[in-house]
C-alpha cells in the first residue's frame, strides 16, 4: 500500500516523524534510485528504498496463534515483568497482542506485527467473534441467557451475547461469544446478572480455534487459517 514516505520511515522505525522529514528535505532518501522529496509516497512493499545508502526493508508479516496462561499479562508496557507472557514468546521480530485478556483469563491470543490486521480484528464493525468458555460461582438461570442475548446495560452501553450451556449436568459452565472487545466484558455482563466468573478461557477468534495448542505455547497460523481470517475481516483476495 503507498503511503508518505515519512510515515513508512517512522512506522519501520527508521526514524520518528519529524526526523524522517528532515532525512528527505536533505535528499537523504531514494525511491528506485531517485532522490525523494517531501510528501511522495512509496510502497514499502514494492519499491526499492534507501536512507543514507542503506536499503528498507518491511520486516516479514508474522501472525502467530497463542494459548495464554492463567496469571500472566498480555500489555507490551509489563514486558520486563516475570508474569509478562511476552516472555514465552521467543521471536525476532518486534510483535504485539491483538487485543488483551485479563491477567487470570487463558486462552486464545493473536500476535502480529501487521498494524491493518490487529484493527480490523479489534473493530466492532469487523463483527470478528470471539468465543469464551467461563465457570461461574453457581448456575446460570436458562432466563438469563435470553436476557444476554437482549442486551445488559453495563455502565454506559448495552452489551450482547449468545449463551449456551456446555453441559447438560452443570448449569454453572457456559459457552459465551461476543463480537465487543471491550475490557472485563463477560466479568462485568455476569455481574450485573448476579454471577462471578470463577474460571474464563478464550477458545475461538472468527474462524479461528485454539484447539489442543498447549497451555504457554504458540504456532503460526497455517495457510487455510490464514485465509480464513483474512476473509473474515475483509482483507481476503
Ligand atoms: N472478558 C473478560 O471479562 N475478561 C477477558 O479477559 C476477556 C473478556
Amino acid at each position: 500500500m503507498e503511503e508518505r514516505l515519512q510515515k513508512i520511515l517512522s512506522n519501520l522505525g527508521v526514524a520518528a516523524r519529524r526526523k524522517a522529514e528532515q532525512l528527505i528535505a536533505h535528499g537523504k532518501v531514494t525511491v528506485n534510485g531517485k532522490v525523494a522529496v517531501l510528501g511522495q509516497k512509496a510502497d514499502p512493499d514494492k519499491d526499492f528504498i534507501l536512507v543514507e545508502n542503506r536499503r528498507i526493508k518491511v520486516p516479514r508479516k508474522i501472525y502467530i496463534m497463542f494459548n495464554k496462561p492463567r496469571d500472566y499479562v498480555c500489555s507490551l508496557s509489563d514486558e520486563g515483568s516475570k508474569r509478562s507472557m511476552m516472555r514465552l514468546i521467543k521471536v525476532k521480530e518486534r510483535i504485539y497482542p491483538v487485543g488483551r485478556l485479563d491477567f487470570d483469563t487463558e486462552g486464545l491470543i493473536l500476535l502480529t506485527n501487521d498494524g491493518e490486521f490487529a484493527n480490523r480484528i479489534m473493530h466492532p464493525r469487523y463483527e470478528v467473534e470471539k468465543t469464551y468458555v467461563a465457570r461461574l460461582d453457581r448456575g446460570f438461570k436458562r432466563d438469563d441467557i435470553r436476557k444476554l442475548k437482549n442486551g445488559v446495560l453495563i455502565e454506559d452501553y448495552q452489551a450482547t451475547a449468545r449463551a449456551q450451556y456446555l453441559f447438560e449436568k452443570d448449569p454453572r459452565v457456559l459457552e459465551l461469544t461476543i463480537h465487543e472487545g471491550k475490557k472485563h466484558i463477560i466479568k462485568n455482563m455476569m455481574r450485573a446478572l448476579g454471577y462471578k466468573v470463577i474460571y474464563l478461557a478464550r477458545i475461538k477468534i472468527g474462524p479461528l480455534y485454539l484447539g489442543d495448542l498447549r497451555k504457554g505455547k504458540y504456532r503460526d497460523l497455517s495457510k487455510a487459517e490464514m485465509e480464513k481470517i483474512m476473509r473474515a475481516i475483509g482483507l481476503g483476495k
